[in-house]
């Protein structure tokens, strides 16, 4: 069975991935009717005249890298409704930002300035162009850094942070990601929370030294929709209380589904 492993390993994480190029194409099928289903509920891109909800499988898609679908519009407001942002001094980070969906939906919290870091070109000028369609009357914030990069080259600031994680990549480069967050964490103290949807490879997170768990939701039958949160145990005295968070873990589902 040892002898075993590496080969099952190769093929799970290869051709049978959830994100390869056989399944990943079936995957897209359904995240495809999905998303519009959603959109049909949600009429988030109807309503604000933007471009979020497609999904998009690029020509070279990487297995690693995994497809743009957003994120449910109804689960980000309810997870950042739960974090303790009082402080309005946090930077909100979407790592793998695709079309921005998550960047919109943060701009009507109280972010000090909202970073989206996404790979491919295309979908980074769809963010973009979004971005500036983007104007509901509820906006607090509307300092946006769009950045196309690797997220395994993105340095981040001395200033609190959310990091933001859709399923945007498989376990390797999430560890890499943790682990820059950590180094920087560790140089400098500071509150941070790691909110991660669909959070296949949480494991990662669980084994951190600087993270601990502080939050769990989302509706039981859709895992694409379900989140963990983390937060940063390096910080300084005089943050607030996890316990808000943890209080409020029980995001309500029917808000969110
Ligand atoms: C599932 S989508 C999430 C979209 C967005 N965060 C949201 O919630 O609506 C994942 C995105 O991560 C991007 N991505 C994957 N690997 C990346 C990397 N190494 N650096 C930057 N972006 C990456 C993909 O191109 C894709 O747009």
């Amino acid at each position: 069975m040892a002898a075993l492993n590496p080969l099952l390993t190769k093929v799970f994480r290869g051709p049978l991935d959830l994100n390869g190029p056989i399944i990943g194409r079936i995957f897209y099928v359904f995240e495809y009717v999905r998303s519009y289903v959603e959109e049909r509920l949600e009429a988030f891109d109807a309503r604000f005249g933007t471009d979020t909800s497609a999904p998009t499988f690029e020509r070279n898609q990487q297995t690693d890298v995994h497809f743009y679908v957003p994120t449910t519009a109804s689960i980000i407001y309810s997870i950042l409704s739960i974090l303790p942002l009082k402080s309005e001094k946090f930077t909100f980070v979407d790592m793998g930002s695709g079309k921005g969906r998550a960047l919109l939906v943060a701009s009507e919290f109280p972010f000090q300035k909202i970073v989206g870091v996404e790979l491919s070109e295309n979908l980074h000028r769809i963010a973009e162009d979004n971005v500036k369609l983007y104007k509901p009357e509820s906006q607090q914030c509307a300092s946006f850094d769009l950045k196309c990069m690797d997220a395994l080259e993105y340095a981040y600031g001395d200033e609190p942070v959310v990091l933001y994680l859709f399923d945007p990549f498989g376990r390797e480069i999430l560890q890499e990601v943790v682990a820059n967050l950590e180094k920087s964490l560790k140089a400098k103290p500071r509150e941070a929370y790691v909110v991660y949807v669909y959070p296949q490879y949480d494991d990662v997170l669980e084994s951190s030294s600087v993270l601990r768990k502080v939050a769990e939701g989302g509706p039981k039958w859709q895992p694409w929709s379900q989140y963990v949160i983390y937060a940063a145990t390096t910080a300084a005295a005089e943050r607030p209380s996890h316990d808000d968070v943890r209080s409020a873990s029980a995001v309500p589902t029917s808000k969110a589904a």
